[in-house]
């Protein structure tokens, strides 16, 4: 039995036919631990007050479980300082805080921008918004069939003009990882700028910002472990500094007059409004929770997971996976199509049986228009996930193909 299971209240519960969930929809969303639910309960039972804001005891309080809660985040990605990691509402706030603060400051008519087709529409669509807005041009580093980046499109599309290269750690869609490090390398000797998208990566593996020496790394907390609401970007302090503010109003500003206003230093330059405590509250008991856990571990427990998912996965006829086919350099993504299925209506046939993955295109209609499939399924997993749910898979599609071409249930 899997040791973590049971710390998740939603997973242990059973319908009344008995059956838990089998969730393998974790790269859209994770489930939260007991953990997490108790420190954001505790937070709004005991420490609940406007922070930065007020002169008494409780509000204190509030600031110090939100700084509290960033020093742990700066620890977990390896941030030298805790004033570089800025709280947002999502990755999606995160990347678009870098477009329109960092993109339209810095990005000159004729600049190119390299974004991986691989993307997520987050990490695509800020990046066309700024590209128009200041007659810069978009590259794509397109994939092979397996959804790598070739090390020859990193040559021949990161060059001269190319101001900004955007692309993330690991794919919502095909599960790959991509080398940061080789991208990053390639960036420098042309100077440009990294944005790399973490979402899928920090909750499976350990990552740190610092060794990587990525620009920008942005992510979720609630793909892993803590609640939604709450976003991160980790940003070097010199782009940081030189950036202007994103949005405007309270908590972001140093002196206001009529006509004109002065900033708060970092972070808070890129906090305006009041920000979402009990969640980053949740997120610093998360990252306790995978801590303890151990990155190391959980990430050879989804290898083990990975591998048996593939394995069933090929027991199933007529299926054919998008991606990459082994576990090397992935994480426990895996896009699968059904002959003659629609992803749909595969999701719904499993739904009847209990199991959640997700079908569609996955917020990156580029990349799957690229790979030649209109959308797929895609189970993820997670540490709480078993082999049981794995075969509760399995089993479930060999029957899909029954009811959807020949109409036997
Ligand atoms: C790779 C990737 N980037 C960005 C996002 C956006 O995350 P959020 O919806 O939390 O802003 C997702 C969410 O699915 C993702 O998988």
């Amino acid at each position: 039995m899997n040791e973590y299971l049971y710390d998740f209240p939603l997973l242990r519960q059973a319908d009344d036919k008995g059956r838990r969930i089998a969730y393998l929809d974790n790269a859209a969303t994770t489930q939260k631990p007991q953990a997490v639910l108790d420190a954001v309960a505790a937070y709004y039972k005991t420490s609940n007050a406007n922070p930065h804001r007020g002169a008494y005891d409780l509000s204190v309080e509030a600031t110090k479980s939100l700084e509290s809660a960033r020093e742990k985040i700066r620890a977990f990605i390896g941030a030298k300082k805790a004033e570089d990691v800025v709280f947002t509402k999502s990755a999606t706030e995160s990347l678009n805080l870098v477009a329109q603060s960092y993109g339209m400051s810095s990005l000159a008519p004729g600049d190119r921008i390299a974004v991986a087709i691989s993307e997520h529409h987050s990490n695509l669509v800020p990046w066309q918004i700024a590209a128009r807005a200041r007659q810069a041009d978009i590259t794509y580093l397109y994939t092979d069939e397996a959804g790598r980046i070739p090390s020859a499109e990193l040559k021949s599309k990161i060059s001269g003009r190319t101001k900004l290269v955007a692309v993330a750690h690991a794919s919502n869609v095909t599960g790959v990882i991509n080398s940061i490090e080789a991208v990053i390398e390639r960036a420098r000797t042309v100077g440009a700028v990294v944005v790399v998208d973490g979402t899928q990566s920090v909750p499976h593996m350990e990552v740190d910002v610092s060794a990587l020496d990525a620009d920008f790394y942005v992510f979720s907390a609630h793909k892993m472990l803590g609640p939604m609401g709450v976003g991160v970007l980790y940003g070097k302090e010199h782009l940081l500094q030189e950036m202007p503010p994103f949005l405007y109003g309270g908590d972001m500003i140093e002196y206001v007059e009529e006509q004109e206003s002065t900033f708060a230093p970092l972070p808070q330059k890129f906090e305006g409004g009041t920000q979402n405590v009990g969640g980053a509250v949740g997120l610093a008991a998360a990252i306790d929770y995978l801590d303890r856990a151990g990155m190391r571990k959980i990430q050879a427990l989804e290898r083990e997971l990975t591998a048996y998912l593939l394995d069933r996965l090929h027991s199933v006829p007529h299926l054919r996976i998008i991606g990459p086919d082994g576990i090397e350099d992935r994480i426990g993504v895996v896009s699968f199509v059904l002959k003659d299925a629609h992803p749909h209506d595969v999701a719904t046939i499993l739904n009847a049986d209990r199991i959640a993955v997700r079908s569609g295109r996955h917020c990156a209609q580029p990349f799957l228009h690229h790979l030649g499939v209109q959308s797929t399924c895609r189970a993820s997993v997670y540490l709480y996930n078993t082999k049981e749910d794995i075969d509760r898979l399995a089993e479930s599609l060999k029957g899909v193909r029954r009811w959807l071409v020949h109409g036997i249930g």
